[in-house]
């Protein structure tokens, strides 16, 4: 089907008190690994594409697949900007076709992020597509993130309120524990503080940095509005596992494709799993959506030639 917004399916993953996963892609391997994934759990998905995946990919490339991998099924697929720290990022994304988007203004002082997300949610408005913001921030560990740093960054209360007000985006990053990047799952994140969001804002939650957050503590957040969860990292470690698995299997291999359909098949894996968790498995018949069939296979890999 054609690609859907985020907006409705935000609002229904709120409300039926589940989170949609958005997971990020920069090849096609990835791509078909995510919505394999979406359909064998007949699920909504987002598929995410960072600054760093269009530098990669090219950003006609990168929507071109994931609008091609959507066409092909029959679940929800969301194309969203992941991460989008301008006013041009966004604008171009928007014409690319992109349903969904994120300007990140969490390194900016809070005036300049209200205005610039208020600049995007104008426009992006007028032809109905959702915005995501980001207040507070989500560190990375690779900068050597202190806990008292964590603690700092984390979103004000108070503070989301005026902001979402003010600049009238559709859904919130919130900075509440976790951290980008992390290879393990370690990060326990501060429910309270999510509680306490979600007292002053109704808008739906989105969790980024979730590779390094227990499964538990992320469960726990999903009630107080935690309706789109981020997940980079892991697939990353999942897409490279196939191809150390494939190559282990095969040493001498030369033909990529008989190397990364592991690497597919292990992302697939990984985001099933997620889904499951997250609670989002079997939403699309619940939405109202037909059952799919259709997946990118090896059955469609032939004898590789
Ligand atoms: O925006 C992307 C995410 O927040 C992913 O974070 O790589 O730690 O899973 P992660
Ligand atoms: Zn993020």
């Amino acid at each position: 089907m054609p690609l859907v917004t985020s907006k409705e399916m935000l609002l229904a993953a709120m409300e039926g008190h589940y989170a949609v996963g958005a997971f990020n892609a920069n090849n096609m391997e990835q791509i078909q690994g995510i919505i394999n994934a979406a359909v064998a759990e007949n699920a909504p998905v987002i598929l995410q594409v960072s600054q760093g995946a269009i530098r990669y990919a090219g950003l006609e490339f990168a929507a071109a697949m994931v609008k091609t991998a959507a066409d092909l099924v029959n679940v929800p697929v969301v194309l969203h900007l992941d991460h989008g720290t301008d006013f041009d990022q966004n604008v171009r994304c928007m014409r690319a076709g992109f349903t969904s988007l994120m300007f990140d203004g969490s390194a900016l002082p809070f005036e300049e992020n209200v205005a610039i997300t208020s600049r995007v949610t104008e426009i992006a408005h007028i032809v109905g597509v959702p915005v995501e913001a980001e207040l507070g921030k989500v560190l990375k560990s690779t900068d050597n993130v202190t806990e008292e740093d964590i603690l700092n960054a984390m979103t004000k209360p108070e503070q989301a309120r005026e902001f979402v007000e003010r600049t009238g985006c559709d859904s919130l990053a919130i900075a509440v524990g976790s951290v980008h990047a992390m290879r393990s799952q370690a990060a326990e994140l501060n429910v309270e503080r999510v509680k306490a969001i979600r007292d002053m804002v109704d808008i739906p939650f989105v969790l980024h940095g979730s590779s390094g957050v227990r499964e538990e503590s992320a469960l726990k957040a999903i009630p107080y509005g935690v309706a789109k969860i981020n997940v980079a990292t892991l697939l990353n470690q999942a897409f490279t596992t196939g191809i150390k698995r494939g190559l282990a299997e095969s040493p001498d291999e030369v033909d990529p494709r008989l190397i990364l359909v592991h690497s597919r098949d292990e992302v697939t894996e990984a985001v099933r799993h997620k889904i499951r968790t997250f609670g989002s498995s079997g939403q699309v018949t619940a939405a109202g959506y037909r059952t799919p069939k259709r997946v990118f296979g090896k059955a469609e890999l032939g004898d590789a030639e």
